[in-house]
């Protein structure tokens, strides 16, 4: 084949795979497009930011406290939820010792901060070596089956994504289980362990949160994580007096 011909080839290769991609990104075809509705993604598949509506501008801890709070859980428990829910009672932002760029472009500028500007940090870590880093904790538990399939998702298809069904019936190479299932066994100790380790290695005060009870009574259990953290809200009442 002459040189000619083959720059020609390739040019052709070249504009067939780029048809492919606009037409796999145009809002009919991307599965993506069709989960997250035309407000998230607009005609050509970049991901537009969603804007949370806050109920009080959010504002930094002022004075900071001195007595870092540490909000902890197993990833898929509902740490985010709970920054949300958080943020939007006292208009304090949450901290993070991650940078999800993520997170931190859609409601939570204070990624990656760790002191006592925030009202807690997030951390799915061991308690930290150095003593002082947090005084107090608040950890989070949900139950495993429902954490770990949730954190599976995430790794898959984001924070709020679910993976593909055949992400559950890949088998790995080197087992014979499917890769869920080496996951499950996987992190089945790691959540064991890591609430082990902050109930009974961690010096100061810790605030148990079932996750499954903040959904039941999401009022009553956000209450008293603000009692544990020294935040009083004032919650507004509407009363509507009929007359006769
Ligand atoms: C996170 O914060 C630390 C210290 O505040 C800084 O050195 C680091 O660069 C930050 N990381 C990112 C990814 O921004
Ligand atoms: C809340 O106040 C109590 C009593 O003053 C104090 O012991 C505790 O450390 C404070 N907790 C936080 C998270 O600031």
């Amino acid at each position: 084949m002459s040189r000619r011909s083959i720059i020609v080839l390739a040019a052709a290769v070249v504009m067939l795979y780029f048809s492919i991609i606009l037409f796999m990104l145009s809002p009919l075809h991307g599965a993506k497009s069709a989960y997250y509705g035309n407000s998230y993604m607009n005609h050509f598949g970049f991901r537009q930011v969603p804007s949370v509506n806050w109920c009080k501008e959010l504002k930094w801890r002022s004075p900071p406290s001195p007595n870092v709070v540490a909000l902890v859980s197993y990833p898929g428990s509902g740490n985010t939820w709970l920054r949300y829910l958080l943020q939007q009672a006292t208009g304090i932002v949450t901290g993070s010792i991650y940078m999800d760029y993520g997170l931190r472009v859609h409601g939570f500028p204070a990624e990656n901060v760790t002191d006592g500007s925030v009202l807690v940090v997030k951390t799915h870590e061991a308690p930290p070596l150095e003593p002082d880093k947090f005084k107090s904790a608040i950890l989070l538990i949900r139950n495993p089956r429902d954490a770990i399939l949730a954190d599976f998702n995430r790794l898959h298809k984001g924070h709020i994504g679910t993976a593909p069904k055949s992400a559950f019936k890949r088998k790995s190479q080197e087992h014979k289980k499917s890769e869920w299932a080496n996951y499950v066994s996987a992190q089945l100790p790691v959540w064991e362990s890591l609430h082990r380790l902050w109930l009974t290695r961690f010096a100061g005060p810790v605030h148990i949160v079932f996750y499954e009870l903040l959904v039941q009574d999401t009022r009553a259990t956000l209450a008293d994580i603000l009692e544990f953290v020294n935040v009083t809200v004032t919650e507004v009442s509407y009363f509507f007096i009929i007359r006769g």
